[in-house]
């Protein structure tokens, strides 16, 4: 399969040989992103937290549940979001998987909370709409405590979700309870799309979790699928996840500009985990695992196996979990099952401890 544009030359054409090329590559790669998809995040802005409640005996006294309030101080006001966040009670230290959900309790059915504590995680969640609302009003919330350029490259919703997680890191990288190297973001559909595109750009972050990502996401646009979500569609409701920029491809070929295996491989050389369920097919599973093919090249110019699978359609039970981006496809529907959580908790625990390069 001819995937376009390649992903190992330059804009000006020149090759992408050597991991120090994949540097500047994944630099200009998400330049483009921010131009022509995402939208360009505020600057960093200072982030502080208090611990405002604590359950010392939470999940049948396994863990320790804490509320944490994060407080963005940004330019035009401060604005605080909720953070739950669960550690086990052995006073170790914990890789980390921080979730952004849909709904806001501590306990929610897109997450086997005490499974991921058994399995030696510290867990932390935020509800996406504390950041600001799923709708076209760039007013409220974070949103409105920064001005939103303009010129059709300012930011949409999904990245400014992803940014409220790279100050919600930065925070939790400083418990002690955090093992501060192994730390992994996921989410699911909208917010899996999120979830990459965190992780595409966050060098912290080692382990992004993707799950029925599809449109934006993790599926390629150029190949997709009957029934499948286009740009075009997703334009027709969801906009305002985008910049204004990325409008122009609900008429345009795509392909020729950029295409989402640009997104996935920017996580290149870390790991990221793309989950599909096979009566998704809006999301398209088959597109997303072309899309992990046409990725692998990034991890494979550091001498890495970037992708264990091909680019052929995968059947139920498919586990591709011997490269950096792993891929399943389970039984089902669009939903963040358990079924998925433990193939990514598996990746996960299987590569702690390698060297990133
Ligand atoms: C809609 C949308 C998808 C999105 C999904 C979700 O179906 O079209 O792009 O992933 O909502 O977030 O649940």
């Amino acid at each position: 399969m001819n995937i376009v544009p390649s992903l190992l030359h330059f804009a000006d054409g020149n090759a992408v040989n050597t991991p120090e090329d994949w540097k500047n590559r994944r630099e200009e790669l998400l330049d483009l992103l921010r131009r022509e998809e995402y939208g360009y995040a505020p600057e960093p802005c200072k982030v502080t937290a208090e611990v405002v409640s604590r359950d010392a005996k939470c999940a049948g006294g396994s863990a320790i549940l804490e509320k944490v309030l994060l407080t963005y101080h940004a330019p035009k006001g401060d604005h605080t979001v909720p953070m739950h966040f669960f550690v086990p009670v052995d006073g170790k230290k914990h890789p980390l998987i921080l979730l952004i959900n849909f709904r806001p309790d501590p306990y929610d059915m897109y997450c086997p909370t005490e499974e991921i504590l058994d399995n030696g995680f510290a867990f932390a969640q935020i509800c996406y709409k504390d950041i600001t609302s799923d709708d076209p009003d760039f007013t409220n919330g974070l949103a409105g405590c920064f001005d939103r350029p303009t010129d059709g490259t300012g930011w949409g919703k999904i990245s400014l979700w992803a940014y409220a997680l790279h100050g919600a890191i930065g925070y939790l990288q400083t418990r002690e309870e955090v093992d501060a190297a192994n730390v992994a973001v996921a989410g699911h559909s909208r917010l899996g799309k999120t979830a990459m595109w965190c992780a595409a750009q966050d060098e912290r972050i080692r382990f992004a979790l993707i799950n029925g990502s599809g449109c934006g996401g993790t599926a390629l646009e150029q190949t997709k699928h009957e029934n499948a979500e286009t740009y075009a569609y997703i334009h027709t409701n969801f906009y305002y996840w985008f910049c204004e920029n990325h409008h122009k491809y609900e008429t345009e070929t795509v392909s020729t500009v950029f295409d989402q295996h640009m997104a996935l491989a920017c996580i290149a050389p870390r790991y990221a985990c793309v989950g599909c369920a096979k009566d998704d097919l809006w999301a398209d599973p088959w597109s997303e695992k072309i899309c992990c093919a046409a990725a692998a090249p990034a991890w494979e110019l550091f001498g890495l196996v970037g992708f264990d699978g091909d680019d052929a359609p995968a059947s139920v039970g498919t586990f591709c979990h011997g490269g950096h981006i792993a891929y399943h496809l389970r039984d089902g529907i669009h939903f963040f099952s358990r079924r998925d959580w433990l193939p990514y908790m598996e990746h996960i625990k299987n590569n702690l401890y390698t060297k990133i390069l």
